[in-house]
């Protein structure tokens, strides 16, 4: 993709190695009717109705294009309950991705953190992770234990150009082991692409050392490979080691040294569903009689078969360097598009999507007003683009109550693969460039309805004051009858 060269230089884009042929219509209310529908779903983008979105940045997960051979495959899915082909054809598949023996399927990835957690962890237990997950957490905290989060320093620095922003502190994770003891630590989970943090990734080296000192000490490694695919980029494009390596020798030495693999494949693979591999019987062993409990029968783990069928092609394609570099290229796009602005990003440029550093783009909106949230709320209106709040709205509270405030107040912008046109990012740069020209008219935010778990989800909230009005007024003034 990037190594078609043009010919006028300062022309240069990502070129797209494939050809769009299913197509959906789209739909862009106009800026009342979309401060309308804000209110309606309680300035919580997951309550927005896609009919009434632009641009749907809110994931990456379930909503990736398949290829031809995907949709191909999925058409021979074999529909059974019990030893399905299709089961067999993505046991194959994993088998040649990670060269792991056994598989558990679960419908998605965090049915696999359910599995884990209730297989492993129990009260006063500790689990180090360069970063949470907000499901994962709420598993783990679930059952009785604890997160502690071992990401290098440079990880939370937005501004800070570092390769491998999602390393961990290894030395940190060395000293947690000895005060915990390792009796406590059930295990340490390494996630590839940390999620939280701007989609940053590890490098090769050091999930291999985490995964050794994790041996040393008789402790189990696990890797959450949900967002591998855009972390094996990374690794291949940023890391001296692995230059000339191809993207399944990179997968096969990450595999070979831990224990345990679980994955979300509504983002690895293209398709839908999850599941967990490994080499280690024993392991798999501990948590088998949880998948028929929780998901399904063991072939099938709550999937439906076209979409394993989608997956096992999707995981093959995912080893294809010219396939998984289009969400890195387009969002390293749209982050220099912005940067150049002026406009606050989290740097370098991650997976998954653009982050937007929202606390950096208003100052004046304190933690408890949310700015992430804020922030998504206005560029909505702005644009009809649909972002997602990665701050102290996706926290939990503490268990007295008090807020948990986020170390980094993000507003992601997702790139679902292969799913958007170059035209379509240059318009979501142009909305998000006019919202930060007018951030003086943004405003905080306030909870209407707050649950207890997972509040991001479909928690509800208010604007303090009028300013969603002024900003649309603002709107109509600057860019007259468009949309
Ligand atoms: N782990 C990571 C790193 C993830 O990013 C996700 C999902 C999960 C686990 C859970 O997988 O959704 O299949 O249950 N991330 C999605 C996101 C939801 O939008 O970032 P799931």
């Amino acid at each position: 993709m990037s190594f078609v060269k043009f010919y006028k230089e300062d022309q240069q884009v990502p070129l797209e190695m494939h050809k769009v042929r299913v197509v959906q219509k789209l739909f862009l209310p106009t800026v009342e009717e979309r401060v309308q529908r804000l209110k309606e779903a309680g300035n919580n983008t997951f309550l927005l109705q896609n009919k009434d979105v632009f641009m749907d940045m809110l994931t990456d997960s379930g909503v990736n294009a398949m290829s031809d051979n995907q949709v191909a495959a999925s058409m021979q899915a074999d529909d059974s309950y019990a030893g399905s082909e299709t089961y067999n054809r993505l046991v194959k598949a994993l088998k040649t991705v990670f060269k792991t023996e056994y598989f558990l399927p679960a419908h998605q990835g965090r049915a696999c953190e359910n599995i884990i957690a209730e297989a492993f962890v129990k009260p006063g237990d500790v689990v180090p992770m360069n970063f949470h997950f907000t499901t994962t957490k709420t598993h783990i905290t679930r059952k009785g234990g604890r997160v502690e989060e071992l990401v290098i320093e440079e990880g939370l620095d937005p501004n800070l150009i570092y390769p491998f922003k999602g390393n961990f502190d290894i030395p940190r994770l060395k000293k947690l082991i000895e005060e915990v003891g390792a009796e406590h630590i059930p295990f340490v989970r390494i996630e590839a692409g940390t999620n939280l943090i701007g989609g940053q990734p590890l490098s090769m080296e050091n999930m291999i050392e985490v995964a050794n000192v994790c041996r040393e000490h008789g402790i189990m490694s696990v890797l959450d490979a949900s967002l591998l695919q855009d972390n094996l980029y990374f690794i291949k494009t940023r890391e001296e080691a692995a230059k000339d390596m191809s993207i399944m020798e990179i997968t096969h030495k990450i595999a070979d040294a831990i224990d345990l693999i679980y994955f979300s494949s509504r983002k690895l693979g293209f398709s839908r569903g999850g599941g967990i591999v490994s080499n280690n019987e024993d392991l798999i062993l501990k948590m088998k009689q949880y998948i028929p409990l929780y998901e399904g029968f063991l072939t099938y783990g709550g999937m439906e078969v076209r979409a394993m069928e989608a997956m096992a092609v999707g995981l093959l394609e995912t080893m294809d360097f010219e396939i998984i570099n289009q969400g890195p290229l387009f969002i390293e796009y749209l982050v220099k598009e912005l940067d150049e602005y002026g406009v606050p990003m989290v740097k370098p440029a991650g997976g998954l999507g653009a982050h937007i550093n929202a606390s950096e783009f208003l100052p004046n909106i304190p933690h408890e007003q949310y700015p992430a949230g804020a922030l998504a709320a206005a560029l909505y209106i702005a644009g009809g683009v649909r972002g997602m709040e990665r701050g102290s709205i996706s926290e939990q509270r503490n268990p007295d109550g008090t807020e948990n405030y986020a170390e980094l107040e993000l507003l992601r912008l997702a790139c679902p693969r292969r799913v958007f046109t170059l035209s379509q990012l240059k318009y979501c740069a142009d909305r998000v460039k006019w919202l930060y020209d007018n951030r003086d008219l943004i405003g905080g935010l306030k909870w209407v309805e707050e649950p207890e778990v997972l509040r991001f989800f479909f928690g509800r909230l208010e604007a303090i004051g009028d300013w969603q009005d002024k900003l649309a007024a603002k709107f109509r003034e600057d860019f007259g009858e468009s949309l």
